[in-house]
């Protein structure tokens, strides 16, 4: 009799962090990762971004999704965003030492979805006013209800900050949405998809594309880049600086990345925002230098990878260069995002197939 062979052996190893696996058909955006290239629904992110309000671009995304007899896109947001707003009292009576970022979620959690509006609008409408509700509870400063009327990258930075942003600082907002609106099948999506392919609810499958998004291999980064610019302080500092973390086996926050083996396309839309803001920022310039400087010592220290500047390093320069603070980095990314994770969630549940793969068991056989 021939021994049966052991449960290891049985399947293939697996393809570490699934890279280059193709999981997904998917219409809503192609990451071509060779030639630096992010096309959002046929078209080139540098010909939406900077020219076109987030809600126009959402719904470039959400062909397929009802708005249930709402005029328009933003007259919808508007009104997830006043429907949000009496999820307030919820945030304010949660402990103390939660992040923004888990408020959110809590009041993510709390949110009615079956009030009318279709969920892709609840809850993507309802993330502006928790991320403003909860960054001002965190100051210690009340709420403000939102101005349905607005565009939500206005309203967004009203409901933050107390008054009407300048327009420069609302379109650089808007020209950040519509850049990180949607990826491919980066980590978060992928989650997105996972949950949805169970016909779980919508608000769950953002609620753990929201966790899968905060680590800073993936959305958590942006903040840490803030923190190594103003570590690094000068330009002359830069490369000494950068060689240490590089010695000490440190990854420079905002380089390198999954897919893009030359420069993610996303950087330059958001560096072309920093100019459009005014080049007399001085971090605008220490930002550069750091950049020529971290992009010089991954080639030397890794020749064998091309590492190149990823959305994440003018993500931080850009959003600080209109007052946000970096506390707020990754709740906005995961702002932003929300409307991508919902379209994909819905284009995930139209196939009605259940996303389920096998591991390869290496434990021990049973005795
Ligand atoms: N700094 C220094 N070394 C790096 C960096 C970096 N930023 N990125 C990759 N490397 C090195 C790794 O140490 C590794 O070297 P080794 O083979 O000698 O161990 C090699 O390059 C390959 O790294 P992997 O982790 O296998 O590559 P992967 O494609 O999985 O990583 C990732 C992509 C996670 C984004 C990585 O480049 C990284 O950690 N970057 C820094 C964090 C960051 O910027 N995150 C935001 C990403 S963008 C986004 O998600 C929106």
């Amino acid at each position: 009799m021939t021994e049966a062979p052991s449960p290891a052996r049985m399947t293939p190893d697996p393809i570490a962090g699934l890279e280059g696996v193709v999981a997904a058909n998917t219409a809503l955006s192609h990451v071509d990762g060779q030639n630096g290239i992010l096309v959002l629904r046929g078209h080139l992110i540098e010909d939406i971004a900077g020219k076109v309000p987030f809600e126009s671009a959402v719904g470039r995304l959400w062909q397929d999704v009802d708005l249930a007899g709402t005029a328009s896109l933003q007259a919808a947001f508007g009104k997830a965003r006043l429907a949000a707003f009496g999820v307030v009292p919820v945030l304010e009576a949660a402990p103390a030492d939660l992040t923004v970022y888990e408020r959110m979620q809590l009041g993510l959690a709390a949110l009615p979805v079956s009030g009318g509006l279709p969920p892709a609008v609840a809850v993507s409408g309802a993330l502006p006013v928790f991320l403003a509700a909860c960054h001002r509870i965190a100051g210690g400063l009340a709420p403000l209800a939102p101005d349905s009327t607005l565009e939500t990258a206005t309203d967004l930075l009203r409901m933050l900050n107390g008054q009407m942003p300048t327009g420069a600082h609302a379109e650089a907002l808007n020209r950040y949405l519509v850049t990180i609106l949607d990826h491919g099948l980066n980590a978060s999506t992928f989650t997105a998809r996972v949950i949805g392919s169970t016909q779980a609810d919508l608000k769950q499958a953002v609620l753990g594309a929201m966790g899968a998004l905060s680590g800073p291999l993936h959305g958590g980064a942006p903040g840490p880049v803030l923190d190594m610019i103003d570590a690094i302080g000068t330009p002359d500092n830069a490369e000494a600086w950068i060689t240490g973390a590089l010695e000490r086996k440190e990854r420079l926050m905002g380089f390198g990345h999954r897919i893009y083996r030359t420069r993610d396309p996303r950087a330059d839309v958001l560096k072309a925002g920093l100019r459009k803001l005014g080049a007399d920022n001085p971090k605008v310039q220490l930002a550069e230098s750091i950049e020529e400087a971290a992009l010089a010592a991954l080639r030397k220290a890794k020749p064998d990878r091309p590492l190149d500047t990823n959305v994440e390093f003018y993500t931080a320069v850009l959003l600080d260069a209109i007052g946000i603070d970096r506390t707020l980095f990754t709740p906005l990314f995961a702002t932003g995002r929300t409307p991508g994770w919902c379209a994909h969630v819905l284009e995930q549940q139209a196939t009605g197939k259940l996303i389920r793969p096998s591991s390869h068991y290496v434990g021990p056989a049973p005795a």
